[in-house]
């Protein structure tokens, strides 16, 4: 059995007392401990606190220091493993020639509409065999992981069809059991009307509300359903019909809302009781109000405002009005090819006007809140899954001001260094 004693941590950032969503001015706690220390057994923590108290408290539990391995992080900053809350992390190819047509002109809406974006990469993801997408999310792990991210959410959304949604969820299961990076799965077919249905998309919406929901559940191939909600995509009644019957099915609801025009998909999070409402660039105040009114996590994607030169969510307002807010990279060959959490930290300081203490609990405590997993991971406390990362900066601060970089020194992930 391993066991591991981290010591000397310049800040030891807890962010304890983490058994709902952190909202308002909680955001900014992150339970700091200057000299902090941890001690791991297996894949557990078993102590947080200073030196001297981890020391006591380890000795009485193993008697004496044999067999216990030490890791000296002085001048070190040690948080818990990032997690990302919203990712499209399975798929096949790149994108770069829309990026290409954006930035002479066109825009994210109208290359969609001529069956370009998400419609391109559900081509080649269904012409790709389940290996080939396994390496290729592979990949993007072994990225995410060397962001120092240990937990991430993965949709589907690619296939648009039973047999290529089913893979692109049998892709993620295998991602689960065969990569350190733990992956948490949601289904979404919703996420465009394929082509063969373009003429008659409530027909898809039945494919799948009957078909492939059921087929998920079935074969507990994930645990969240979304819908990207939005004009030309799904309207709120679509998406409604959509999450209601895949509540009734068990799985919990999420909302791709707002994003591109105001459309009512915050309301519809509360109204429904999703986890999550995600994007909302255009939210209106009532959607906010509605949101903090029933604590569905906001998901802020700033990367997918920067990478589509639109204005960025408005942060600082959500958190100031009660929503507990997170962070993700949306992680997609569209809207936001990037695994870099960091960075997204760094764009919502500058861009969403948010505090480098609330990004920092925007990518644990809450970001975990947003897929369900906040007993286990996103904070470290006694009893929680030893999840952990090193940065070799100061203070926690840094990770704002030394902007651009990646300071990730090590990352543990159950109990294992995995960078
Ligand atoms: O979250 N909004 C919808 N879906 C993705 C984009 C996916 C794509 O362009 O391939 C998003 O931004
Ligand atoms: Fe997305």
């Amino acid at each position: 059995m391993e066991k591991w004693l981290i010591t000397g941590a310049n800040q030891l950032l807890t962010l304890q007392g983490a058994g709902r969503p952190k909202t308002g001015k909680e955001m900014n706690d992150l339970g700091i401990i200057e000299d902090g220390a941890v001690a791991v057994e297996k894949d557990t923590i078993i102590a947080v606190g200073t030196r001297k108290e981890v020391e006591s408290e380890a000795r009485k539990r193993w008697g004496s220091w044999e067999k216990v391995n030490h890791m000296d992080a002085t001048g070190k900053v040690i948080m818990p493993g990032l997690i990302d809350p919203h990712t499209h992390l399975v798929y096949a190819g790149s994108r770069e020639d829309e990026l290409n047509m954006r930035l002479n002109g066109k825009t994210y809406l109208e290359i969609l509409e001529a069956g370009g974006g998400i419609l391109s990469t559900t081509q080649r993801t269904r012409a790709a065999g389940i290996d080939e997408l396994v390496e290729q999310a592979k990949a993007r792990l072994d990225r995410f992981l060397k962001n120092g991210v240990t937990t991430v959410e993965a949709k589907s959304g690619y296939g648009l069809s039973p047999e290529h949604e089913l893979k692109q969820l049998r892709v993620t299961k295998r991602l689960n059991e065969e990569h350190p990076v733990e992956v948490v799965s949601t289904f979404m077919g919703a996420h465009a009307v394929p082509k063969e249905y373009q003429k008659q998309p409530d027909a898809y919406v039945r494919l799948i509300t009957d078909e492939m929901i059921p087929r998920v559940v079935s074969e507990r191939l994930a645990e969240f359903c979304d819908v990207f909600c939005e004009r030309g995509v799904f309207s709120v009644e679509q998406s409604e019909t959509i999450l209601r019957a895949a509540k009734a099915a068990g799985l919990i609801p999420k909302i791709h809302a707002d994003e591109l025009e105001p459309t009512g998909g915050a309301e519809l999070a509360a109204r429904i009781g999703a986890i999550s409402a995600d994007h909302l660039l255009k939210v209106s105040d009532e959607g906010i109000r509605a949101l903090a009114k029933a604590k569905v996590v906001a998901v802020l994607l700033p990367g997918t405002a920067f990478f589509l030169m639109a204005p960025f969510a408005d942060g600082r307002k959500m958190i100031d009005a009660g929503v507990p807010v997170a962070l993700s990279t949306d992680c997609n060959p569209g809207s936001s090819p990037t695994e870099s959490l960091l960075l997204m930290m760094n764009l919502a300081c500058f861009h969403m006007k948010m505090t480098p203490a609330e990004v920092i609990t925007a990518v644990t405590v809450n970001a975990a809140h947003a897929i369900g997993r906040a007993d286990r991971i996103g904070s470290l406390e006694p009893g929680k899954q030893a999840d952990l990362v090193v940065f070799d900066v100061p203070n926690y601060l840094h990770l704002t001001y030394h902007y651009g970089s990646n300071d990730v020194e090590r990352v543990m992930k159950k109990g294992k260094w995995v960078v």
